[in-house]
């Protein structure tokens, strides 16, 4: 090789190195912020008029001060916190808080940064996946259903009304009138239970495999008093019903299935003739090279190897992964009788597309 090609190549080395430590430290930086966000630090710190010592803040907070000051290292040389050595306090500038914090409410990104701790807890089976094959089932997953909870609530539960519903022409005034509702994969039941409590003319149904996000919905309703909205343990690809549903949604939770051309024909079947399917789904192509690019496509393609496509294969699924894409994903609904399939997407959320079909 020529001199000039040599040093050309280190360049290009050092500079993907960097990009590496880059992608190092942001990894820690995520884990971190996931635990400020769990331990309410976040919050503490923007509720603070003053700028903090660890101490002060350990004290607000109620945790050991030991790691709050262990904590706030991380945040400072990270560049999340500024920092003030002559006084020895720390501040979260607003501009920050502004997305770390409850108060943001769906820009807080402290709920998705959890799922790298939560998807962390599976390496071992998974690096386990790629030698045996097979898949991590749903049980291994701890926390998953309550961040998936916390994140949908923000994406999904706090859009219904203003953005989404206003997607499908007319479906406000029929739930107004009162409509017969199903949620397919309903997980803790969030947006049924938003709906139940905002039409209670309608009639809602929440199916979930899993049993414990189901007894925690159903807890839910009985506190809030919700008559109009029930939740049942159900494999979805084994309901039968035949034109029932004026509505039926899915919130993230076909792509992980483990046979979804029969969850989307079981779906087209159980609606009526004039009933509604909207699908919220991941805002991805299904080819790669068009992802490329995409401001989350390398976390979406990890969430996917590390839960929604290995939770199907754990069921000798399709495994067809997060980012299966609006190519396939229109190609199978059409498939399972949709004849219009429109895709929307909503100026605030990158992450998500919303598929309004119909028979
Ligand atoms: C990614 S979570 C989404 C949960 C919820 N819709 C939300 O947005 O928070 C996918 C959900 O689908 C459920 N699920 C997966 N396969 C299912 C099946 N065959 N029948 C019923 N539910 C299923 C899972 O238990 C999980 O709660």
């Amino acid at each position: 090789m020529c001199a000039q090609c040599e040093m050309l190549n280190a360049d290009a080395t050092d500079a993907f190195a960097g990009k590496m430590l880059g992608a190092l430290n942001g990894a820690a930086l995520a884990m971190m912020t996931s635990i400020g966000h769990r331990t309410g630090l976040f919050d503490a710190m923007a509720a603070s008029d003053t700028p903090v010592t660890s101490q002060e803040l350990a004290f607000k907070s109620g945790l050991q001060e030991r790691y709050v000051r262990e904590w706030l290292g991380a945040m400072t040389t990270g560049e999340i916190v500024d920092y003030d050595a002559e006084t020895s306090r720390y501040d979260l500038p607003e501009a920050h808080a502004a997305v770390l914090t409850r108060e943001a409410g769906a820009g807080n990104m402290g709920i998705a940064a959890q799922f790298i701790s939560v998807l962390g807890g599976v390496e071992d089976k998974i690096v386990n996946c790629f030698h045996q094959g097979g898949g991590v089932p749903y049980e291994e997953f701890g926390r998953f259903h309550e961040v998936m909870a916390e994140e949908s609530n923000g994406t999904v539960v706090g859009g219904l009304r203003p953005h989404i519903l206003p997607l499908c022409d007319g479906l406000e005034a029929r739930l107004e009138k009162g409509i017969s509702v199903l949620d397919v994969g309903c997980g803790r039941g969030r947006a049924m239970l938003a709906l139940a409590d905002a039409y209670p003319a309608s009639h809602f149904t929440g199916y979930d495999l899993c049993a414990e996000t189901v007894a925690y919905a159903q807890e839910q309703a009985r506190a809030r008093g919700l008559a109009n909205v029930r939740f049942e343990q159900m494999d979805v690809t084994r309901f039968d019903a035949v034109e029932s549903f004026d509505l039926i949604t899915a919130f993230d939770s076909i792509h992980d299935q483990a046979a979804p051309a029969t969850v989307l024909s079981n779906i087209s079947r159980a609606l009526k003739k004039d009933g509604v399917f909207l699908m919220q789904d991941i805002s991805a192509s299904s080819e790669v090279q068009n992802n490329i690019g995409h401001p989350l496509a390398p976390f979406l393609y990890t969430i996917s190897t590390m839960h929604c496509m290995t939770v199907s294969l754990a069921q000798d699924g399709a495994g067809l992964g997060t980012c299966w894409g609006r190519e396939l994903a229109e190609k199978m609904l059409r498939e399972a009788g949709f004849t219009s399939v429109t895709i929307n997407s909503l100026e605030h959320d990158i992450m998500n597309e919303f598929y309004v079909a119909t028979k």
